[in-house]
């Protein structure tokens, strides 16, 4: 099989730390592929990398077959990349279905702030109300975000980042400083998505979801490639065990 977005001999330095080196990661279309590792080993450099946030010392990206290491992050966003931050960062004085609709507009235009200004906004609020409902947070459309629980705040960068129709979701710890009820619920949600054909890629520390939802894993320590494959088989592995205990 040939992945649907690869990521090869990525090497990111910042300052004198090295974050990656000559890393290496392949996803296949339609698989929800965990990237877990211990803190500070390099995860969302290497996601900030792919969506070109980060500029790597040497990297080699494609996305679909297609080159994107030297694209713009509109350019690769547009060719179907979405990215969901650790820290969610939706826009304060927008309701929760404008920042949505935000999202749907926003492939179509080059400038970012011409985005809202479109004559597409109807539809876009429209098109906005999908992604709420999918993700089970319609009530609060109206609402301004600055008022919103983390809980509705996280299910709203997920439907950000969906409502852009991206070809890989990439998402930054979604489960992040939710208690483990609405943790499970939002992992069932991801996992509704992946099985709909989404293909995802998600940095999670919550292992006992990771291993209840991921169709493989990625483990990264210390800015290099430890281990990946088969979830259970991956945690079994005495690497990756040491890894964890040691963080
Ligand atoms: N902008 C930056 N400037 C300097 N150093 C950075 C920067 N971003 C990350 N680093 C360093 O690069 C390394 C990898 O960080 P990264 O945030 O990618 O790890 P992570 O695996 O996402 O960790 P966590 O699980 O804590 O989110 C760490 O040593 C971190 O301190
Ligand atoms: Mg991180």
């Amino acid at each position: 099989m040939s992945a649907i977005l690869l990521a090869e001999s990525v090497t990111v330095k910042f300052g004198g730390v090295t974050a990656l080196d000559n890393v290496h990661m392949a996803v296949e279309e339609g698989e929800f592929l965990s990237l877990i590792g211990p803190n500070g080993a390099g995860k969302t450099t290497l996601l900030n990398t792919i969506t070109g946030g980060v500029t790597p010392v040497t990297a080699s990206l494609s996305l679909g077959g297609k080159d994107i290491t030297r694209l713009s992050t509109h350019h690769r966003i547009k060719l179907g990349l979405a990215l969901t931050h650790q820290i969610v960062r939706p826009f304060q004085s927008m309701t929760v279905q404008e920042n949505v609709a935000f999202a749907a507009g926003y492939k179509k235009v080059r400038q970012i702030l011409s985005s809202f200004a479109s004559v597409n906004r109807a539809r876009e609020m429209k098109k906005a109300m999908e992604f709420l409902h999918m993700l089970g947070i319609e009530q609060y459309k109206d609402q301004e975000v600055s008022k919103l629980p983390l809980g509705v705040l996280k299910r709203l960068e997920v439907a950000r980042a969906l409502a852009i129709e991206p070809k890989v979701l990439l998402l930054d710890e979604p489960l992040a400083g939710l208690n483990s009820q609405e943790a499970g619920k939002l992992a069932d949600t991801v996992k509704s998505i992946s099985l709909k054909g989404m293909t995802i890629v998600m940095i999670e520390h919550n292992l006992s979801e990771v291993l209840r939802v991921s169709d493989r894993l990625h483990v990264l320590d210390n800015g290099r490639n430890l281990a990946q494959g088969e979830p259970a088989a991956v945690m079994n592995q005495p690497e990756v065990r040491a890894a964890y205990l040691g963080s």
